[in-house]
């Protein structure tokens, strides 16, 4: 009975450190899988944002310019969302974000900021109905996502799609 009664409070202790540990690998599966959602939503906005902005220039080649109107407009919403996209700190070795956009958020917030006015100056351009000045601000958009990329995305691993923008 003496032993017994001894062992109580190790046993106690142990089921203490135990339910611990449990609580504890519990939190960080909790942090994996937000990390892994937060990743994912970003990664679909990028690709709308390339779904929506591709087919563009094959508008401009139709002379479609009432068309690249409406496609800019949703462009541009979506390009309003990246920075919320990007709001917390997520990384891990799928995802290409660079620490850096942590880092250097002004640096990152400028880049977003180029993209809406360039997508703004797309809009404008194609109201004006003219191939040429409407083709120089596809252009322009495209810099803007690349100038972006080139600061904050890591470069690509094999066998990725190779229209990144
Ligand atoms: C302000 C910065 C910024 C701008 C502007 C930007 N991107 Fe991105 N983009 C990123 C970052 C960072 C990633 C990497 C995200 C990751 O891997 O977690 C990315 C990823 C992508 C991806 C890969 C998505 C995937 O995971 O499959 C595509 C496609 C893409 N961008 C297209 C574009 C296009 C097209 C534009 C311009 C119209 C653009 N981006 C503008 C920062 C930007």
């Amino acid at each position: 009975m003496k032993i017994t009664l001894s062992i109580l409070p190790v046993v106690f202790i142990l089921l203490i450190v135990a339910s611990f540990s449990l609580k504890v690998a519990a939190q960080s599966e909790g942090d994996k899988s937000e990390t892994k959602a937060v990743i994912e939503e970003r990664s679909e906005l990028m690709r709308s944002i390339r779904d929506t902005f591709r087919p563009i220039r094959p508008m401009l080649m139709a002379g479609a310019f009432e068309i690249i109107i409406v496609k800019s407009r949703e462009l541009a919403n979506l390009a309003q969302e990246i920075m919320p996209a990007f709001s917390k700190k997520a990384l891990s070795n799928k995802s290409r974000a660079k620490d850096e956009i942590w880092k250097n958020r002004s640096q990152f917030t400028q880049k977003a900021k180029k993209l809406a006015a360039a997508i703004a100056e797309l809009e404008q351009a194609a109201k004006t109905s003219d191939t040429e000045k409407t083709g120089g601000r596809i252009a322009g958009v495209l810099a803007a996502c690349k100038n972006c990329h080139r600061s904050f995305r890591k470069p690509k691993t094999k066998g990725e799609d190779k229209y990144q923008g």
